[in-house]
C-alpha cells in the first residue's frame, strides 16, 4: 500500500562542516513519526467510530442464528465506510458510523446504528445518494461533532425540521412528495405566484430579478421570510411585488430558497426529465394548455387558468381587478335563461355556435386577448416579447369591447334587445351585428 519514501538524489552534497542540519532533520522527522503514531494508535483504538463499529459487529453476532449469519458478522471490517459520489460531487463518510441505516434489524437501537426512518432511503439508497445532499453536515468527517457540521469555526449545517424538506427540491420539483407538507406548499406557491416570471433558476426564466439559482448562498431563512412578507421593507426600493403572503407561506418559501444551493447536479440525479426548469411553473402552464376546455368550443381557446398560473404572480393588480369586474360573473345573469345560446356569445367565452359548447363560463383573459393558442406557446418557449406583443396586439389594435358592448342599447333593454335578434344566430358577430341594429 505505502510507496517507499524516495530519498531525494541532489548532487550537491552538504559541506563537511554541516552535520547540524542533517541533525535537526533526524530530530524533526523523529518528532513527526512519533506523533503520527500516536494519532493512529488513537485513531485505531480509542475513536468513536470505532467503538460504534463493535458495537455494530455485535448487533450482527446477536443476531445470528446460523452459520452463514454468523460467518457474514465475522467478515465485518473495521475500517471507514465512505461513499464517492462523483455526480453529487462528494464524498460521504457518514456510513461510517450510520451502518444500520439501510438494515431493517436495526430499528430498535440507538444512533447512530439505527435503521433511518420512513422508507426514503428505498427510493435513495446510500450507495448512489449518500447522505449529506439531503442531510447536510460535513461528509468527509469522521468524528460526530464535525460531520454533524457543530465544529467551532468550520460550521456545515444539518438540515433538520422543516429545512430537510427543502432538500428534496434541489432535484424534484414536478410532484408532490407524500408526507412532505411544506415542501408542498412551496413547490405549489412558487408556481402559482409566476416567480420564475421574472427570475431565472438553473438557466430558465424571466430577467427582472436576480437569478436563483444560488439564492441559497447569499441570504439566511430570516432574511427571506422578512423579504416575502415585504419586499419594499427588506429593500427599499425593492420592484419585487409584494406577493400576499401568509408567514406560514413565507416560511416555506424561504424553506425553498435554502435549497437553490448553485450545486450542479448530474442529470441522472433530477427524477422527471423537465425538472431542470425546476418550480415547475412552465410545465403547469403546458399541462394547463386546454385542459379545461371542451372540445366542441370555438377553436384555440386555452382556458384563463393557464393564464393564471404565470399572471398571478406577474400582474396581481391586473388579475385582482379582473376577478372583482362583474365580467367575471357574467355566467350567473344568464345561467338559467331558456334560450341561452344567444347569451353565450357575450357571457360566456369561446362560444362555438356550431356545437353550442363554450370554452369556459364568464367573460376571461381570452375574451379580449384572443384565443390563447397564438400566444401561448411562445410564453411555454420562453419567446416572451412575442407572446406579450400579441396579446397586447388584440387588446389594442382593435377595441375588444364594441364586441359585446352596444353603448346605444340601454341596460334594460338589453334582453329584449337580444331577444329580438335573428331567431338563428350564426356566429358570436351575427349576434352582436344583429342586436347593435336593434
Ligand atoms: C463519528 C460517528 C458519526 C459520524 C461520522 C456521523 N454521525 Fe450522525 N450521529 C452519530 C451519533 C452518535 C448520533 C446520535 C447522537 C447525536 O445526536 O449526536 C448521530 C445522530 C445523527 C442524526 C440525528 C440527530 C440529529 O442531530 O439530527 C442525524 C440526522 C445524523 N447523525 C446525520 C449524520 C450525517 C448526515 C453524517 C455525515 C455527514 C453523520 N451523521 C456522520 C454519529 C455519527
Ligand atoms: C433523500 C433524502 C435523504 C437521504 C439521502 C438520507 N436521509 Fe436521513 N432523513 C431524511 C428525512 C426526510 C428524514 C426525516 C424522516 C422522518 O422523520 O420520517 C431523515 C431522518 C434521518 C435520521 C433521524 C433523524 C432524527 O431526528 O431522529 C437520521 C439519523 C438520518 N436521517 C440519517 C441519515 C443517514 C446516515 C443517511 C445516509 C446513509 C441519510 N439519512 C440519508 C432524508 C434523507
Ligand atoms: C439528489 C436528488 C434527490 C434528492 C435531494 C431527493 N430525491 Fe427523491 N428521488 C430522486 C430520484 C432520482 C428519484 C427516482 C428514483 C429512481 O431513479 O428510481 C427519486 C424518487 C423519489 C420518490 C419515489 C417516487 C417517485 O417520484 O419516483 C419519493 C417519494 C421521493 N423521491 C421523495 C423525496 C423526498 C421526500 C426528498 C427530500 C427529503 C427527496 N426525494 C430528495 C432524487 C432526489
Ligand atoms: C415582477 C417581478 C418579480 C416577481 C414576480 C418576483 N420577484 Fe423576486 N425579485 C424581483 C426583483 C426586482 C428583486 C430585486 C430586489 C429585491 O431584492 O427585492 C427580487 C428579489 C428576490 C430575491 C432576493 C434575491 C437576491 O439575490 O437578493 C428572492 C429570493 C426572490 N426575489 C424570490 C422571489 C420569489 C420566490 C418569487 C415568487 C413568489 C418572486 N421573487 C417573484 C422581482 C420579482
Ligand atoms: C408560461 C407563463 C405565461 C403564460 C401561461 C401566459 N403568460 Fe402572458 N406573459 C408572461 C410573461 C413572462 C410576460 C411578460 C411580463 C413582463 O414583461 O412584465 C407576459 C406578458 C403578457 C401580457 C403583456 C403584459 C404587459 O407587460 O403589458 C399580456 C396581455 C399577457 N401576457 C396575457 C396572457 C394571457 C391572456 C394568457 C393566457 C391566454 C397568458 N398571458 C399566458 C407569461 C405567461
Ligand atoms: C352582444 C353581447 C351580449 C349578448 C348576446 C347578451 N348580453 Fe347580456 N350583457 C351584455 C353586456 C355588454 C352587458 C353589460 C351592460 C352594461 O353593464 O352596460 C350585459 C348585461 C346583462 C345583464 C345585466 C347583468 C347585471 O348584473 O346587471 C343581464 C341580466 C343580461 N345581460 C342578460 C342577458 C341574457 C339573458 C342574454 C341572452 C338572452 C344576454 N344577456 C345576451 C352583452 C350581451
Ligand atoms: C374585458 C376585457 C379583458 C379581459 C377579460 C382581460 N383583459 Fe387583460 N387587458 C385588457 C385591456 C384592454 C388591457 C390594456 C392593454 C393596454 O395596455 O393597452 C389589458 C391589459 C392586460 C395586461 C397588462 C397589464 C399591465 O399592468 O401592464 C395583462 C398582463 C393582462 N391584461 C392579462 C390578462 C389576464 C391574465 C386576464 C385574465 C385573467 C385578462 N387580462 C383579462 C382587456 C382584458
Ligand atoms: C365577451 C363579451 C365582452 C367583452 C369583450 C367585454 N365585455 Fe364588459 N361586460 C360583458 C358582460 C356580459 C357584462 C355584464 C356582466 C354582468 O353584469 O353580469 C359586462 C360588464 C362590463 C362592465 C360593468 C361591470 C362592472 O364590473 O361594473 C364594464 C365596466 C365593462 N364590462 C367594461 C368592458 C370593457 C372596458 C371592455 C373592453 C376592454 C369589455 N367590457 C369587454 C361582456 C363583455
Amino acid at each position: 500500500m505505502n510507496t517507499p519514501i524516495q530519498r531525494p538524489t541532489g548532487s550537491a552534497k552538504p559541506a563537511a562542516g554541516d552535520r547540524r542540519w542533517e541533525l535537526l532533520l533526524l530530530i524533526s522527522s523523529l518528532t513527526a513519526a512519533l506523533l503520527f503514531g500516536a494519532a493512529a494508535f488513537r485513531e485505531n483504538n480509542l475513536a468513536p467510530w470505532i467503538a460504534y463499529q463493535r458495537a455494530y459487529r455485535s448487533a450482527l453476532f446477536a443476531r445470528a442464528t446460523d452459520e452463514r449469519t454468523r460467518r457474514a458478522a465475522a467478515s465485518f471490517e473495521i475500517r471507514y465506510y465512505q461513499v464517492y459520489l462523483p455526480g453529487l460531487g462528494r464524498i460521504d463518510r457518514c456510513p461510517t458510523c450510520h451502518l444500520g441505516a439501510e438494515d431493517p434489524l436495526m430499528k430498535d437501537r440507538p444512533e447512530p446504528l439505527r435503521t433511518h426512518p420512513g422508507n426514503i432511503l428505498a427510493h435513495h439508497p446510500s450507495d448512489r445518494f449518500g447522505c449529506t445532499i439531503c442531510h447536510g453536515g460535513r461528509g468527509r468527517a469522521t468524528e460526530a461533532r464535525e460531520a454533524h457540521g457543530a465544529e467551532p469555526g468550520r460550521p456545515a449545517p444539518m438540515r433538520r425540521g422543516d429545512m430537510l424538506q427543502a432538500a428534496c427540491a434541489q432535484c424534484h420539483s414536478d410532484a408532490e412528495l407524500p408526507g412532505m407538507p411544506v415542501y408542498n406548499l412551496a413547490r405549489a406557491l412558487f408556481a402559482k405566484k409566476a416567480c420564475l416570471g421574472c427570475h431565472s433558476l438553473r438557466g430558465a426564466g424571466g430577467a427582472q430579478g436576480p437569478d436563483l439559482t444560488a439564492a441559497a448562498g447569499k441570504h439566511g431563512v430570516k432574511w427571506h421570510v422578512r423579504h416575502f412578507m415585504d419586499p419594499q421593507k427588506a429593500v427599499p426600493g425593492s420592484k419585487m411585488p409584494n406577493p400576499g403572503l401568509t408567514e406560514e407561506e413565507a416560511r416555506a418559501l424561504a424553506c425553498l430558497m435554502m435549497s437553490f444551493t448553485g450545486e450542479n447536479l448530474s442529470r441522472d440525479y433530477l427524477p422527471v426529465p423537465g425538472a431542470r426548469k425546476a418550480g415547475g411553473q412552465v410545465e403547469l402552464a403546458a399541462d394547463r394548455l386546454g385542459a379545461d376546455v371542451p372540445p366542441g368550443a370555438a377553436p384555440g381557446y386555452v382556458g384563463s387558468e393557464t393564464c393564471l398560473v404565470c399572471h398571478s404572480g406577474l400582474h396581481p393588480e391586473a388579475v385582482e381587478s379582473w376577478r372583482n369586474s362583474k365580467m367575471a360573473h357574467a355566467f350567473e345573469a344568464v345561467r338559467d335563461a331558456p334560450d341561452r345560446e344567444r347569451c353565450l356569445p357575450c357571457h360566456a367565452t369561446g362560444y362555438n355556435p356550431a356545437t353550442n359548447q363554450f370554452a369556459e363560463p364568464n367573460v376571461t383573459c381570452e375574451a379580449c386577448h384572443g384565443p390563447g393558442k397564438d400566444f401561448v406557446p411562445a410564453a411555454l418557449d420562453g419567446k416572451v416579447a412575442e407572446h406579450r406583443d400579441r396579446a397586447l396586439a388584440n387588446v389594442r389594435d382593435r377595441n375588444p369591447c364594441v364586441r359585446c358592448h352596444q353603448p346605444h342599447v340601454p341596460k334594460e333593454k338589453h334582453e329584449e334587445a337580444v331577444r329580438r335578434a335573428a331567431p338563428k344566430l350564426g356566429t358570436a358577430t351575427a349576434a352582436i351585428e344583429s342586436t347593435s341594429k336593434n
